[in-house]
């Protein structure tokens, strides 16, 4: 299959890159980070979630993020909402995509979300229903689609039935997401192939976290496959509270940085976002998880003081 010519990226760092960090963080950064994508290019920014704070803290401010961001144009802003109570906060707080997040394994489902893969699809329908009502875009995540830190092994068969229950509920858009990093090339273009059987892979996204550093390489096999949409978080920001030891999303610096030098188009600022990665990890005052990021910012700091 010839690979695309251009790839709509959707950067999840300010929900899924800050949402395990430990200390809170303020929201006027947040909004900043937020902004600061926006101008950059990204066509979707996961901005934040409607969830409940006891369980996940760090995204307790998501209708003052909402609220305090300048909203660029060319920007479908998501949430992720469980529920109607999520659904709910999401559209008084204006979003323009909201996102149900289930599971391909019944462990982590109920871990994640406290019930089962069919209770979670019963608790989504009145979501997605109510998402269609207002004209909003709905997506629908697939965690674990690769491995489970519960139960182990996650049958193609079990995520390919997510996806179809998915799809039957009107998502517009269906994440298969590998949660815990642990998907190798030659399985995710299986996962993905068999998803897209049933499927346009026009809708399908790959969402990636970069555990044992396979994700450039899960991209490339999903190209391969068919698919054209991928998630990324700056500075490799991100991890699930409820998935351990998994490490962040894929950084969206290495793939912009693979997917230009393949001159596949984004539209997005790799320079600007190289930037943002690192002023982000300033502020939780980590290093920037991103090999192309680092490298591009000590050739510019190295041209700056040979200057
Ligand atoms: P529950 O305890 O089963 O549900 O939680 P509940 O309805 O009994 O509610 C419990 C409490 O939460 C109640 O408050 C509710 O009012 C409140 P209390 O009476 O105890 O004071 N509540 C809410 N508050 C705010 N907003 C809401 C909301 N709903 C209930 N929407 C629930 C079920 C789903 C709410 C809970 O399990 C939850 O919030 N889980 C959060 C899970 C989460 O955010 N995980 C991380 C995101 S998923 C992810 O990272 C994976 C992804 O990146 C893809 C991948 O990598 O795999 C997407
Ligand atoms: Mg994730």
């Amino acid at each position: 299959m010839p690979l695309p010519s251009r790839v709509k990226l959707v950067e999840v760092s300010p929900r899924d890159g800050l949402q395990n960090e430990k200390n809170f963080i303020d929201t006027a950064v947040k909004i900043e980070l937020v902004n600061r994508l926006a101008q950059a290019g990204f066509p979707n920014i996961e901005a934040v979630s409607f969830v409940s704070p006891k369980w996940v803290p760090q995204m307790a401010d998501g209708a003052q993020v909402m609220a305090g961001i300048q909203r660029g144009p060319g920007t479908v802003y998501s949430a992720l909402t469980p529920n109607m109570r999520g659904f709910d906060a999401a559209l008084a707080a204006g979003v323009d995509e909201v996102v149900i997040f289930g599971a391909a394994s019944e462990a982590f489902s109920q871990r994640n979300i406290n019930c089962s893969i069919a209770e979670s699809i019963a608790r989504f329908e009145p979501v997605a229903e109510a998402a269609k009502a207002a004209g909003l875009r709905l997506r629908g995540s697939i965690s674990c689609a690769l491995g489970c830190p519960y139960q182990g092994e996650v049958s193609i068969a079990s995520v390919v039935d997510v996806a179809k229950r998915y799809d039957a509920l009107g998502c517009d858009e269906i994440d298969v997401a590998d949660t815990i990093g642990v998907g190798t090339a030659l399985r995710v273009g299986q996962v993905m192939r068999a998803v897209t059987e049933h499927i346009d892979p026009a809708r399908i996204s790959g969402h990636f976290h970069d555990t044992y550093g396979q994700s450039l390489a899960n991209i490339l096999a999903s190209l391969q496959a068919g698919i054209s949409i991928f998630h990324t978080s700056v500075a490799g920001l991100g991890g699930c509270p409820y998935a351990k030891g998994a490490t962040g999303n894929v950084a969206t610096e290495d793939v912009l940085y693979m997917l230009h030098g393949m001159g596949i188009e984004t539209g997005i600022d790799l320079d600007a976002v190289v930037e943002i990665g690192q002023w982000i990890s300033g502020h939780i005052g980590m290093k920037p998880a991103t090999r192309a990021g680092n490298a591009l910012a000590a050739r510019k700091a190295n041209a700056q003081a040979c200057a």
